[in-house]
């Protein structure tokens, strides 16, 4: 028998803070209810303090989510702490994630507060937050980089005061796996009362270890490994939860603890629902969930693959959920078996108008195309909410005339608050052509950052999925759109990030000032 490791997924959080991958309340319930199937010990679903739409989504969480444990996170602060408890009211098992930085440069820089204070306000943070849930998480920001002997004391502190899980951040991605595992160890062995507290970790990409550090730390006594799907995370990302659960899972023979709790083939969903959500694509070579993850490209691999498939496989394509990549619905699927379906993927409709319109856009979606899979119906979903969200602009109608030799036009028409507007404009391309027109009518001043289309299934008749990231003043948006017809597809995307930019909400960043 070996221990169970705790699965604590931060995407809805942390994953949350890459620029751009802001996600509306229902996406997180969306994306939760997968988690949860999967099996994820602990949800963090937001930060409640950070904004008004940040705690209805932990709220939200916290209510459809029955039975992984839906955490949010407060700085260590009064206000925060009660603005989390709140926020997990209705959660059936709930956890308040407190922080405070220990690094000597973030205590001096950015806290200005000397050791001292900082033991005080996380023992005050951590009694508090004990008045809300029996269930408390303390991390000591900038770990990493915080001195040993100070961790020790602040961490004993802690767990005197209540705290069931410590957490142990390398918030900049600056440590390395031997030295990171080393640190774990010796704290587990130096911190008197530690066999009181499950030891976690939360590792940042910055130098690509995030991984490599998490495992390193599991070695050496972690319990607990916080991690985003796809990687997703605040600048170069945290440890992708595909990659270390798959980890625990495939060697088995090496690690002291399991991942056996968890339904594994849900990866492959979880990470497509993400990156629909976000507009973050993933990279075809990445482990796990990319597309080329399991594709055997030359000769030798293939004709070993097919005498035996262990010569190059050392997992299963199936156990991550590539296989389940099949046809679900078709042209003439009833409404029943349509709305049947997209509840076991976890969507349910809030009344029947939401169902019969992604019922209608089902249907013209499958006269389009034939074959209709989970990838679709996602999309499809997203659109529906999208739509239902953003009713400040909407596309109407989109012609474009693009023929060999000449430059291409678009004639378009949207709704602006009810109203409808119509322009036209020639470009480089028919996406050009498209993004010009709707800019000479909103004016928005942005500046496109990223353009990306990817195919949601194979085929030519495939729904192309486009990302427009658009930038102004210093704040980034990612808009996404999903059609048959990619020009189509890139209009909606740039009109969704329009929206997004028109409907700015201040969220606070829980990396910011601390008093
Ligand atoms: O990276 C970090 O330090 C964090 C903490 C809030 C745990 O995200
Ligand atoms: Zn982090």
């Amino acid at each position: 028998m070996t221990d169970k490791l705790i699965i604590f997924d931060t995407t809805l959080r942390d994953g949350e803070q890459s620029p751009g991958a802001s996600m509306t309340r229902e996406e997180k319930v969306r994306i939760a209810r997968g988690l949860e199937r999967m099996h994820v010990d602990v949800i963090e679903a937001g930060f409640p303090i950070a904004s008004q739409g940040d705690f209805e989504a932990v709220k939200a969480v916290a209510e459809s989510i029955t039975e992984s444990r839906v955490c949010g996170l407060a700085r260590a602060l009064d206000k925060d702490i009660e603005r989390a408890g709140e926020a997990l009211k209705g959660a059936n098992a709930g956890r308040i994630h407190t922080f405070i930085a220990t690094s000597p440069i973030h205590m001096k820089m950015k806290l200005r507060m000397e050791p001292d204070q900082v033991v005080e306000q996380a023992v005050r943070a951590v009694k508090l937050a004990r008045q809300f849930t029996d269930d408390v998480e303390f991390s000591p920001e900038d770990a990493g980089r915080s001195e040993p002997d100070f961790l020790c004391r602040v961490l004993e502190a802690v767990i005197d005061a209540g705290a069931r899980t410590v957490n142990i951040p390398d918030t900049v991605g600056y440590n390395v796996p031997q030295q990171f595992g080393g640190l774990i160890l010796d704290l587990i062995q130096r911190v008197p009362n530690s066999d009181k507290a499950v030891f976690s970790v939360h590792c940042h990409n910055d130098l690509g270890l995030a991984v490599a550090n998490s495992l390193a730390a599991v070695m050496n006594g972690a319990r607990q490994v916080e991690c985003t799907i796809n990687g997703l995370g605040e600048r170069a990302g945290n440890a992708a939860l595909e990659e270390v659960v798959m980890a625990v899972k495939t060697r088995r023979d090496i690690f002291p603890c399991n991942v056996d709790h968890l339904d594994t083939t849900q990866i492959v969903t979880c990470s497509k629902l993400v990156s629909g959500i976000t507009g973050f694509a993933v990279q075809p070579n990445k482990a796990i969930v990319g597309a080329n993850a399991f594709a055997h490209e030359s000769g030798i691999h293939q004709d070993g693959v097919l005498k035996s498939r262990e010569t190059y496989e050392i997992m299963r394509a199936e156990d991550v959920g590539w296989s389940t990549n099949r046809m679900v619905l078709g042209k003439h699927s009833g409404r029943n078996a349509f709305k049947t379906h997209l509840k076991e993927l976890g969507v349910d409709f809030a009344s029947e108008a939401e169902l019969n319109e992604a019922f209608s856009r089902f249907k013209d979606l499958a006269d389009k195309k034939h074959e209709i899979y989970d990838e679709d119906l996602q999309a499809l979903v997203t659109e529906t909410n999208l739509e239902a969200e953003n009713e400040s602009l909407q596309l109407v109608a989109l012609r474009v005339c693009s023929e060999t030799g000449e430059t291409p036009v678009a004639d378009i028409t949207v709704r602006v608050q009810g109203e409808e507007r119509s322009a036209t404009a020639d470009g480089g391309g028919p996406v050009d052509a498209a993004f010009r027109a709707i800019e000479s009518m909103m004016q928005s001043g942005c500046t496109l950052q990223l353009y990306s289309v990817n195919n949601i299934t194979s085929g030519t008749d495939a729904q192309g999925e486009v990302t427009v990231r658009l930038e102004k003043g210093g704040h980034v948006v990612n808009g996404q759109g999903a059609d048959t017809d990619i020009v189509i597809a890139s209009a909606k995307a740039y009109i969704n990030a329009l929206n997004k930019v028109f409907a700015r909400v201040e969220r606070a960043h829980p990396q910011g000032s601390q008093v």
